[in-house]
Protein backbone atom coordinates (compact mmCIF):
# COMPACT_ATOMS: atom_id res chain seq x y z
CA UNK A 1 0.00 0.00 0.00
CA UNK A 2 0.88 3.65 -0.61
CA UNK A 3 2.81 4.95 2.32
CA UNK A 4 1.35 7.49 2.39
CA UNK A 5 -2.25 6.21 2.20
CA UNK A 6 -2.24 4.85 5.51
CA UNK A 7 -5.03 6.22 7.34
CA UNK A 8 -8.86 5.37 5.79
CA UNK A 9 -12.35 5.83 6.45
CA UNK A 10 -14.05 1.90 7.41
CA UNK A 11 -16.42 1.41 4.45
CA UNK A 12 -19.43 3.29 4.44
CA UNK A 13 -22.10 1.45 5.99
CA UNK A 14 -25.79 1.53 5.89
CA UNK A 15 -27.23 5.13 5.10
CA UNK A 16 -24.25 5.89 3.83
CA UNK A 17 -24.61 5.39 0.34
CA UNK A 18 -21.90 2.50 -1.61
CA UNK A 19 -19.71 0.79 0.26
CA UNK A 20 -16.33 2.79 0.19
CA UNK A 21 -13.21 2.50 1.31
CA UNK A 22 -11.67 6.31 0.96
CA UNK A 23 -8.23 6.50 1.69
CA UNK A 24 -7.02 9.66 2.76
CA UNK A 25 -3.03 10.73 3.20
CA UNK A 26 -2.44 11.48 7.42
CA UNK A 27 -0.83 14.53 6.58
CA UNK A 28 -1.78 17.64 4.50
CA UNK A 29 -4.74 19.95 3.66
CA UNK A 30 -7.88 17.93 4.73
CA UNK A 31 -9.98 19.59 2.27
CA UNK A 32 -7.98 18.62 -0.46
CA UNK A 33 -7.27 15.21 0.51
CA UNK A 34 -11.31 15.03 0.48
CA UNK A 35 -11.39 16.16 -2.94
CA UNK A 36 -8.50 13.78 -4.42
CA UNK A 37 -9.79 10.75 -2.45
CA UNK A 38 -12.73 11.03 -4.43
CA UNK A 39 -11.91 12.39 -7.47
CA UNK A 40 -9.35 9.01 -7.93
CA UNK A 41 -12.39 6.75 -6.65
CA UNK A 42 -14.78 8.36 -9.40
CA UNK A 43 -11.81 8.20 -12.19
CA UNK A 44 -10.70 4.62 -11.54
CA UNK A 45 -14.33 3.39 -11.88
CA UNK A 46 -14.55 2.53 -8.09
CA UNK A 47 -17.25 5.14 -8.06
CA UNK A 48 -19.81 4.58 -10.99
CA UNK A 49 -21.97 7.87 -12.36
CA UNK A 50 -25.46 7.96 -10.78
CA UNK A 51 -24.02 6.45 -7.25
CA UNK A 52 -25.20 8.46 -4.48
CA UNK A 53 -22.51 9.31 -1.91
CA UNK A 54 -23.20 9.97 1.89
CA UNK A 55 -24.29 13.37 3.15
CA UNK A 56 -21.58 16.03 3.42
CA UNK A 57 -22.69 15.62 7.74
CA UNK A 58 -21.96 11.59 7.65
CA UNK A 59 -18.86 11.57 6.05
CA UNK A 60 -17.50 13.90 7.82
CA UNK A 61 -18.54 11.59 10.51
CA UNK A 62 -16.93 8.90 9.30
CA UNK A 63 -13.58 10.74 8.78
CA UNK A 64 -13.76 12.66 12.40
CA UNK A 65 -13.17 16.15 10.35
CA UNK A 66 -15.78 19.28 10.42
CA UNK A 67 -18.77 19.07 8.21
CA UNK A 68 -17.91 22.40 6.48
CA UNK A 69 -14.21 20.53 4.93
CA UNK A 70 -16.39 18.05 3.39
CA UNK A 71 -19.22 20.16 2.22
CA UNK A 72 -16.48 22.35 0.61
CA UNK A 73 -14.86 19.16 -1.18
CA UNK A 74 -18.18 18.22 -2.70
CA UNK A 75 -18.41 22.12 -4.03
CA UNK A 76 -15.41 22.02 -5.50
CA UNK A 77 -15.90 18.82 -7.38
CA UNK A 78 -19.47 19.69 -8.40
CA UNK A 79 -17.82 23.03 -9.62
CA UNK A 80 -15.41 20.36 -11.59
CA UNK A 81 -18.20 18.22 -12.72
CA UNK A 82 -17.23 15.18 -11.00
CA UNK A 83 -20.20 15.60 -8.82
CA UNK A 84 -24.58 16.35 -9.50
CA UNK A 85 -25.73 17.95 -6.08
CA UNK A 86 -29.78 18.40 -6.27
CA UNK A 87 -31.84 18.87 -3.44
CA UNK A 88 -34.17 16.05 -2.84
CA UNK A 89 -31.86 13.33 -4.59
CA UNK A 90 -28.56 14.52 -2.56
CA UNK A 91 -24.79 14.41 -4.13
CA UNK A 92 -24.28 11.68 -6.32
CA UNK A 93 -21.64 11.11 -9.31
CA UNK A 94 -22.18 12.84 -12.27
CA UNK A 95 -22.20 11.09 -15.54
CA UNK A 96 -19.70 10.43 -17.51
CA UNK A 97 -17.13 11.28 -14.66
CA UNK A 98 -16.08 7.36 -14.01
CA UNK A 99 -14.23 5.02 -16.39
CA UNK A 100 -15.95 1.56 -15.90
CA UNK A 101 -13.88 -1.20 -13.83
CA UNK A 102 -14.15 -3.29 -17.12
CA UNK A 103 -14.90 -2.26 -20.65
CA UNK A 104 -14.47 -6.04 -21.59
CA UNK A 105 -18.37 -6.83 -23.11
CA UNK A 106 -19.96 -9.45 -21.17
CA UNK A 107 -20.29 -13.13 -23.37
CA UNK A 108 -24.16 -13.33 -23.98
CA UNK A 109 -25.46 -15.98 -22.39
CA UNK A 110 -26.78 -18.96 -24.65
CA UNK A 111 -30.55 -17.98 -25.17
CA UNK A 112 -32.74 -21.03 -23.65
CA UNK A 113 -33.94 -23.06 -26.85
CA UNK A 114 -37.90 -22.04 -27.51
CA UNK A 115 -39.15 -25.89 -27.12
CA UNK A 116 -37.11 -27.12 -24.12
CA UNK A 117 -37.23 -30.77 -23.51
CA UNK A 118 -33.67 -31.32 -22.08
CA UNK A 119 -33.99 -33.83 -19.42
CA UNK A 120 -33.09 -33.79 -15.78
CA UNK A 121 -35.14 -30.27 -14.89
CA UNK A 122 -37.65 -29.71 -13.09
CA UNK A 123 -40.40 -26.90 -13.94
CA UNK A 124 -39.03 -23.98 -12.47
CA UNK A 125 -42.56 -21.99 -12.69
CA UNK A 126 -43.97 -24.51 -9.91
CA UNK A 127 -41.50 -23.93 -7.52
CA UNK A 128 -43.76 -24.04 -4.09
CA UNK A 129 -42.74 -19.53 -3.50
CA UNK A 130 -45.57 -19.23 -1.00
CA UNK A 131 -44.81 -22.36 1.36
CA UNK A 132 -40.91 -22.02 1.23
CA UNK A 133 -41.72 -18.40 1.44
CA UNK A 134 -43.68 -18.89 4.58
CA UNK A 135 -40.71 -21.33 5.74
CA UNK A 136 -38.37 -19.03 5.27
CA UNK A 137 -39.94 -16.43 7.46
CA UNK A 138 -40.88 -18.96 10.40
CA UNK A 139 -37.04 -19.87 10.28
CA UNK A 140 -35.93 -16.15 10.49
CA UNK A 141 -37.93 -15.15 12.96
CA UNK A 142 -37.56 -18.37 15.18
CA UNK A 143 -34.47 -19.87 14.39
CA UNK A 144 -31.71 -19.31 17.58
CA UNK A 145 -28.51 -17.53 16.28
CA UNK A 146 -26.38 -20.42 16.05
CA UNK A 147 -28.39 -20.90 12.38
CA UNK A 148 -26.66 -18.07 11.33
CA UNK A 149 -23.53 -19.74 11.92
CA UNK A 150 -21.76 -22.31 10.00
CA UNK A 151 -22.93 -25.04 12.46
CA UNK A 152 -22.29 -29.05 12.32
CA UNK A 153 -20.75 -30.18 9.08
CA UNK A 154 -23.74 -32.93 9.48
CA UNK A 155 -26.13 -30.06 8.80
CA UNK A 156 -28.93 -29.27 11.55
CA UNK A 157 -29.97 -31.51 13.51
CA UNK A 158 -33.42 -30.32 12.79
CA UNK A 159 -33.39 -31.22 9.17
CA UNK A 160 -31.39 -34.52 9.88
CA UNK A 161 -34.10 -35.44 12.14
CA UNK A 162 -37.14 -34.53 10.16
CA UNK A 163 -35.22 -36.15 6.93
CA UNK A 164 -34.52 -39.28 8.48
CA UNK A 165 -38.33 -39.61 9.42
CA UNK A 166 -39.20 -38.59 5.78
CA UNK A 167 -37.04 -41.04 4.35
CA UNK A 168 -38.17 -43.72 6.39
CA UNK A 169 -41.67 -42.86 5.46
CA UNK A 170 -41.49 -42.03 1.67
CA UNK A 171 -38.26 -44.41 0.66
CA UNK A 172 -38.23 -46.86 3.14
CA UNK A 173 -34.79 -45.71 4.12
CA UNK A 174 -33.21 -46.57 7.40
CA UNK A 175 -31.03 -44.63 9.01
CA UNK A 176 -30.14 -42.29 12.38
CA UNK A 177 -30.36 -38.57 12.16
CA UNK A 178 -26.90 -38.87 13.71
CA UNK A 179 -26.14 -40.61 10.26
CA UNK A 180 -27.42 -38.17 8.09
CA UNK A 181 -24.97 -35.53 6.00
CA UNK A 182 -26.51 -32.27 4.43
CA UNK A 183 -24.82 -31.49 1.54
CA UNK A 184 -25.41 -29.42 -1.24
CA UNK A 185 -27.24 -31.38 -3.80
CA UNK A 186 -26.19 -34.77 -5.21
CA UNK A 187 -23.56 -33.20 -7.02
CA UNK A 188 -21.77 -32.68 -3.62
CA UNK A 189 -22.61 -35.55 -2.07
CA UNK A 190 -20.77 -37.51 -5.22
CA UNK A 191 -17.88 -35.15 -5.04
CA UNK A 192 -17.81 -36.01 -1.09
CA UNK A 193 -18.05 -39.75 -1.91
CA UNK A 194 -15.62 -39.75 -4.29
CA UNK A 195 -13.00 -38.09 -1.75
CA UNK A 196 -13.90 -40.19 1.11
CA UNK A 197 -13.32 -43.22 -1.15
CA UNK A 198 -9.88 -42.25 -2.48
CA UNK A 199 -9.05 -41.88 1.35
CA UNK A 200 -9.63 -45.16 2.05
CA UNK A 201 -7.50 -46.95 -0.48
CA UNK A 202 -10.18 -47.77 -3.27
CA UNK A 203 -9.17 -47.32 -6.82
CA UNK A 204 -11.76 -48.30 -8.53
CA UNK A 205 -15.50 -47.35 -9.24
CA UNK A 206 -18.17 -49.07 -11.20
CA UNK A 207 -20.53 -46.56 -12.66
CA UNK A 208 -23.44 -47.18 -15.04
CA UNK A 209 -23.28 -46.87 -18.75
CA UNK A 210 -25.04 -44.84 -19.85
CA UNK A 211 -25.09 -41.97 -16.79
CA UNK A 212 -24.59 -38.71 -16.79
CA UNK A 213 -20.96 -37.18 -18.02
CA UNK A 214 -20.52 -34.53 -15.21
CA UNK A 215 -21.08 -37.36 -12.64
CA UNK A 216 -18.47 -39.30 -14.27
CA UNK A 217 -16.25 -36.68 -14.46
CA UNK A 218 -16.06 -36.36 -11.09
CA UNK A 219 -15.44 -39.79 -9.95
CA UNK A 220 -13.09 -40.33 -12.54
CA UNK A 221 -10.75 -36.70 -11.68
CA UNK A 222 -9.88 -38.86 -8.70
CA UNK A 223 -10.08 -42.46 -9.40
CA UNK A 224 -10.52 -44.68 -11.97
CA UNK A 225 -14.11 -45.42 -13.37
CA UNK A 226 -15.48 -48.80 -14.59
CA UNK A 227 -18.07 -48.67 -17.17
CA UNK A 228 -20.38 -51.18 -16.37
CA UNK A 229 -23.51 -51.58 -19.15
CA UNK A 230 -27.11 -51.31 -18.25
CA UNK A 231 -29.58 -54.28 -19.37
CA UNK A 232 -33.33 -53.77 -19.49
CA UNK A 233 -32.93 -55.55 -15.60
CA UNK A 234 -30.46 -52.68 -14.75
CA UNK A 235 -26.64 -52.43 -14.32
CA UNK A 236 -25.02 -55.94 -15.37
CA UNK A 237 -23.81 -57.63 -11.49
CA UNK A 238 -21.45 -59.93 -14.08
CA UNK A 239 -19.65 -57.06 -15.68
CA UNK A 240 -19.79 -55.48 -11.68
CA UNK A 241 -18.09 -58.51 -10.40
CA UNK A 242 -15.82 -58.67 -12.97
CA UNK A 243 -14.76 -55.12 -13.05
CA UNK A 244 -12.60 -55.03 -9.47
CA UNK A 245 -14.45 -52.01 -8.45
CA UNK A 246 -15.11 -51.27 -4.96
CA UNK A 247 -17.68 -48.74 -4.99
CA UNK A 248 -20.94 -49.03 -7.81
CA UNK A 249 -23.04 -46.32 -8.43
CA UNK A 250 -26.55 -46.39 -9.75
CA UNK A 251 -29.83 -45.25 -10.07
CA UNK A 252 -31.91 -48.48 -8.82
CA UNK A 253 -35.31 -46.59 -8.62
CA UNK A 254 -35.28 -45.10 -12.17
CA UNK A 255 -32.35 -45.98 -13.53
CA UNK A 256 -31.24 -42.55 -15.56
CA UNK A 257 -31.42 -41.75 -18.69
CA UNK A 258 -32.63 -45.36 -19.66
CA UNK A 259 -35.79 -44.70 -17.28
CA UNK A 260 -36.33 -48.79 -16.13
CA UNK A 261 -36.40 -49.48 -12.38
CA UNK A 262 -33.83 -52.34 -11.30
CA UNK A 263 -35.38 -55.67 -11.28
CA UNK A 264 -36.07 -57.30 -8.17
CA UNK A 265 -33.35 -60.51 -8.81
CA UNK A 266 -30.44 -57.63 -9.99
CA UNK A 267 -31.14 -55.54 -6.65
CA UNK A 268 -30.41 -58.96 -4.85
CA UNK A 269 -27.35 -59.71 -6.93
CA UNK A 270 -26.09 -56.14 -6.64
CA UNK A 271 -26.54 -56.45 -2.81
CA UNK A 272 -24.87 -59.96 -2.79
CA UNK A 273 -21.78 -58.40 -4.35
CA UNK A 274 -22.17 -55.50 -1.52
CA UNK A 275 -21.76 -57.93 1.05
CA UNK A 276 -19.40 -60.88 -0.52
CA UNK A 277 -16.54 -57.72 -2.49
CA UNK A 278 -17.58 -55.81 0.92
CA UNK A 279 -18.14 -53.52 -1.56
CA UNK A 280 -20.22 -50.10 -1.28
CA UNK A 281 -23.12 -48.90 -2.94
CA UNK A 282 -24.24 -45.86 -4.03
CA UNK A 283 -27.75 -45.42 -4.58
CA UNK A 284 -28.46 -41.98 -6.56
CA UNK A 285 -32.24 -41.56 -5.78
CA UNK A 286 -32.57 -38.36 -7.89
CA UNK A 287 -36.36 -38.52 -8.52
CA UNK A 288 -37.73 -41.62 -5.83
CA UNK A 289 -40.93 -39.48 -5.00
CA UNK A 290 -42.02 -39.04 -8.71
CA UNK A 291 -43.82 -42.55 -9.69
CA UNK A 292 -46.78 -42.46 -11.64
CA UNK A 293 -48.03 -46.47 -11.45
CA UNK A 294 -48.99 -46.73 -8.41
CA UNK A 295 -45.89 -49.60 -8.06
CA UNK A 296 -43.61 -47.34 -6.20
CA UNK A 297 -40.32 -49.81 -4.88
CA UNK A 298 -38.41 -48.82 -2.07
CA UNK A 299 -35.10 -47.63 -1.43
CA UNK A 300 -31.89 -50.14 -2.17
CA UNK A 301 -30.79 -48.62 1.03
CA UNK A 302 -33.43 -50.26 2.98
CA UNK A 303 -32.41 -53.83 2.03
CA UNK A 304 -28.78 -52.94 3.30
CA UNK A 305 -27.94 -49.89 5.22
CA UNK A 306 -24.68 -51.25 6.27
CA UNK A 307 -23.86 -51.24 2.98
CA UNK A 308 -25.80 -48.65 1.02
CA UNK A 309 -25.06 -45.12 0.72
CA UNK A 310 -28.12 -43.71 0.16
CA UNK A 311 -28.00 -39.78 -1.55
CA UNK A 312 -30.87 -37.62 -2.38
CA UNK A 313 -32.20 -34.14 -3.73
CA UNK A 314 -34.05 -31.36 -3.88
CA UNK A 315 -33.50 -30.45 -6.85
CA UNK A 316 -36.64 -32.62 -8.94
CA UNK A 317 -38.81 -31.99 -5.63
CA UNK A 318 -38.30 -28.30 -5.43
CA UNK A 319 -35.56 -27.30 -8.11
CA UNK A 320 -31.83 -27.15 -8.54
CA UNK A 321 -31.70 -23.27 -7.30
CA UNK A 322 -32.43 -24.53 -3.52
CA UNK A 323 -28.98 -26.12 -3.54
CA UNK A 324 -30.03 -29.03 -0.89
CA UNK A 325 -28.76 -33.07 -0.96
CA UNK A 326 -28.54 -35.74 1.95
CA UNK A 327 -26.52 -38.49 2.28
CA UNK A 328 -27.67 -41.58 4.72
CA UNK A 329 -24.18 -42.54 5.54
CA UNK A 330 -23.21 -46.21 6.29
CA UNK A 331 -21.55 -45.86 10.34
CA UNK A 332 -18.02 -46.77 9.07
CA UNK A 333 -17.95 -43.94 6.46
CA UNK A 334 -19.12 -41.14 8.69
CA UNK A 335 -16.59 -39.70 9.75
CA UNK A 336 -14.31 -39.29 6.45
CA UNK A 337 -17.44 -38.47 5.02
CA UNK A 338 -17.82 -35.53 7.42
CA UNK A 339 -14.82 -34.16 7.55
CA UNK A 340 -14.79 -33.85 3.87
CA UNK A 341 -18.08 -31.74 4.03
CA UNK A 342 -15.92 -29.89 7.11
CA UNK A 343 -13.57 -29.12 4.25
CA UNK A 344 -16.08 -28.05 1.82
CA UNK A 345 -18.23 -25.41 0.92
CA UNK A 346 -21.18 -25.58 3.48
CA UNK A 347 -24.79 -25.58 2.64
CA UNK A 348 -26.66 -22.75 4.08
CA UNK A 349 -28.24 -23.76 7.58
CA UNK A 350 -31.45 -21.22 6.97
CA UNK A 351 -32.02 -22.99 3.38
CA UNK A 352 -31.81 -26.15 5.69
CA UNK A 353 -34.26 -25.28 8.24
CA UNK A 354 -36.45 -23.95 5.67
CA UNK A 355 -36.92 -27.63 4.36
CA UNK A 356 -37.48 -29.09 7.71
CA UNK A 357 -40.12 -26.70 8.44
CA UNK A 358 -41.55 -27.49 4.91
CA UNK A 359 -41.61 -31.29 5.50
CA UNK A 360 -42.88 -30.56 9.29
CA UNK A 361 -45.49 -28.29 8.39
CA UNK A 362 -47.01 -30.70 5.55
CA UNK A 363 -45.87 -28.28 2.88
CA UNK A 364 -43.85 -30.35 1.03
CA UNK A 365 -46.11 -33.27 0.97
CA UNK A 366 -48.80 -31.26 -0.87
CA UNK A 367 -46.33 -29.72 -3.09
CA UNK A 368 -45.01 -33.44 -4.35
CA UNK A 369 -49.05 -33.79 -4.71
CA UNK A 370 -49.81 -31.18 -6.86
CA UNK A 371 -46.58 -31.46 -9.09
CA UNK A 372 -46.21 -35.26 -9.44
CA UNK A 373 -50.14 -34.77 -10.93
CA UNK A 374 -48.59 -32.54 -13.32
CA UNK A 375 -45.60 -34.51 -14.45
CA UNK A 376 -47.90 -37.51 -14.55
CA UNK A 377 -50.21 -35.46 -17.29
CA UNK A 378 -47.41 -34.14 -19.09
CA UNK A 379 -45.81 -37.40 -19.54
CA UNK A 380 -49.41 -38.87 -20.60
CA UNK A 381 -49.59 -36.29 -23.38
CA UNK A 382 -46.30 -36.98 -24.67
CA UNK A 383 -47.19 -40.91 -24.61
CA UNK A 384 -50.52 -39.97 -26.28
CA UNK A 385 -48.75 -37.57 -29.20
CA UNK A 386 -46.47 -40.69 -29.80
CA UNK A 387 -49.09 -43.11 -30.37
CA UNK A 388 -50.94 -40.76 -32.39
CA UNK A 389 -48.46 -39.18 -34.70
CA UNK A 390 -45.55 -41.15 -34.64
CA UNK A 391 -46.77 -44.77 -34.67
CA UNK A 392 -43.59 -46.94 -35.29
CA UNK A 393 -42.04 -44.79 -32.05
CA UNK A 394 -42.39 -45.98 -28.63
CA UNK A 395 -41.87 -44.31 -25.30
CA UNK A 396 -39.80 -46.45 -23.38
CA UNK A 397 -39.13 -46.21 -19.50
CA UNK A 398 -41.26 -46.83 -16.45
CA UNK A 399 -44.01 -44.45 -15.42
CA UNK A 400 -41.80 -42.15 -13.27
CA UNK A 401 -39.48 -39.28 -12.96
CA UNK A 402 -39.29 -36.13 -15.29
CA UNK A 403 -37.96 -37.83 -18.74
CA UNK A 404 -38.65 -40.97 -21.05
CA UNK A 405 -36.54 -42.32 -23.96
CA UNK A 406 -38.41 -41.94 -27.01
CA UNK A 407 -37.26 -44.85 -29.13
CA UNK A 408 -37.46 -44.59 -32.66
CA UNK A 409 -37.79 -46.96 -35.66
CA UNK A 410 -34.09 -48.40 -36.88
CA UNK A 411 -32.19 -46.59 -39.88
CA UNK A 412 -31.28 -42.86 -40.97
CA UNK A 413 -31.52 -40.47 -39.70
CA UNK A 414 -29.44 -41.29 -36.65
CA UNK A 415 -29.36 -39.57 -33.47
CA UNK A 416 -26.99 -37.02 -34.04
CA UNK A 417 -29.25 -35.72 -37.10
CA UNK A 418 -32.18 -35.98 -35.48
CA UNK A 419 -30.93 -33.58 -32.43
CA UNK A 420 -29.44 -31.10 -35.30
CA UNK A 421 -32.52 -31.67 -37.07
CA UNK A 422 -34.97 -30.70 -33.84
CA UNK A 423 -32.59 -27.61 -32.63
CA UNK A 424 -33.13 -25.66 -36.21
CA UNK A 425 -36.74 -26.32 -35.38
CA UNK A 426 -35.89 -24.73 -31.50
CA UNK A 427 -36.80 -27.84 -29.51
CA UNK A 428 -33.37 -29.00 -27.87
CA UNK A 429 -33.84 -32.89 -27.20
CA UNK A 430 -30.79 -34.83 -25.71
CA UNK A 431 -29.56 -38.49 -27.93
CA UNK A 432 -29.09 -41.12 -25.85
CA UNK A 433 -26.09 -41.49 -27.04
CA UNK A 434 -24.53 -38.67 -25.25
CA UNK A 435 -24.73 -40.31 -21.92
CA UNK A 436 -23.04 -43.13 -23.26
CA UNK A 437 -19.73 -43.80 -22.99
CA UNK A 438 -18.42 -46.07 -25.69
CA UNK A 439 -18.10 -44.11 -28.77
CA UNK A 440 -19.44 -46.70 -31.01
CA UNK A 441 -22.01 -48.73 -28.75
CA UNK A 442 -21.98 -52.30 -27.59
CA UNK A 443 -24.39 -53.47 -30.23
CA UNK A 444 -26.64 -51.81 -32.69
CA UNK A 445 -29.70 -50.06 -31.24
CA UNK A 446 -32.45 -47.80 -32.75
CA UNK A 447 -32.33 -44.31 -32.47
CA UNK A 448 -33.49 -42.80 -29.05
CA UNK A 449 -34.16 -39.30 -27.56
CA UNK A 450 -33.91 -38.73 -23.86
CA UNK A 451 -37.07 -36.14 -23.61
CA UNK A 452 -37.07 -34.32 -20.46
CA UNK A 453 -41.10 -33.28 -19.66
CA UNK A 454 -39.82 -31.28 -16.70
CA UNK A 455 -38.91 -28.49 -17.75
CA UNK A 456 -41.50 -25.99 -19.66
CA UNK A 457 -44.03 -24.37 -18.30
CA UNK A 458 -47.36 -25.58 -17.97
CA UNK A 459 -48.48 -23.10 -21.24
CA UNK A 460 -45.34 -24.31 -23.59
CA UNK A 461 -45.40 -27.35 -23.02
CA UNK A 462 -48.23 -28.62 -25.65
CA UNK A 463 -46.31 -26.86 -28.22
CA UNK A 464 -43.07 -28.17 -27.45
CA UNK A 465 -44.57 -31.76 -27.87
CA UNK A 466 -46.51 -30.55 -31.02
CA UNK A 467 -42.54 -29.24 -32.40
CA UNK A 468 -41.18 -32.51 -31.44
CA UNK A 469 -43.58 -35.27 -32.74
CA UNK A 470 -44.39 -32.66 -35.64
CA UNK A 471 -41.02 -31.94 -36.58
CA UNK A 472 -39.90 -36.30 -36.05
CA UNK A 473 -43.24 -36.93 -38.40
CA UNK A 474 -41.33 -34.70 -40.94
CA UNK A 475 -38.30 -36.62 -41.17
CA UNK A 476 -40.09 -39.67 -41.33
CA UNK A 477 -38.76 -41.00 -38.28
CA UNK A 478 -41.91 -42.63 -36.32
C1 LIG B 1 -29.35 -38.82 -12.40
C2 LIG B 1 -29.36 -37.59 -11.54
N1 LIG B 1 -28.82 -37.64 -10.33
C3 LIG B 1 -28.81 -36.57 -9.52
C4 LIG B 1 -29.35 -35.38 -9.91
C5 LIG B 1 -29.38 -34.22 -8.95
O1 LIG B 1 -28.22 -33.47 -8.97
P1 LIG B 1 -28.13 -32.19 -8.03
O2 LIG B 1 -28.77 -32.57 -6.72
O3 LIG B 1 -26.68 -31.91 -7.87
O4 LIG B 1 -28.87 -31.08 -8.70
C6 LIG B 1 -29.88 -35.25 -11.19
C7 LIG B 1 -30.42 -33.98 -11.70
O5 LIG B 1 -31.16 -33.28 -11.11
C8 LIG B 1 -29.92 -36.40 -12.01
O6 LIG B 1 -30.49 -36.34 -13.23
Amino acid sequence: MDERLDSFTPPLGPGFGPELLLQIPPRGGRRRAVEEALRSAIRDGRLRAGTRLPSSRELAEQLGLARGTVAAAYEQLVAEGWLTSRSGSGTRVAAGASTPASTAPERPVPAAPRHDLRPGQADSSSFPRDSWGRAMRHVLREAPADAFARGDARGRLELRTTLAAYLGRVRGVRVDPSHVVVCSGFTQALTLLTEVFAELGTDRVAMENPAIGDHVRIVSSRLDVADIAVDADGMSCAELSASGAGVAVCTPAHQFPLGMSMAPARRADLLAWADEDLGWIVEDDYDGEFRYDRKPVGALQARRPSRVVYAGSASKSLGPAVRLGWIACPPPLLEPLVEAKRRAQPTSPLEQLALARLIDSGGYDRHLRTVRRSYRHRRDLLAEAVASRLPRARVRGIEAGLHAILELPSGPPDEAALTAALRLASVDVHALGAYLRDPLDREPRPPSLVVGYGSPPARAYRPAIDALVGRLSELGAG
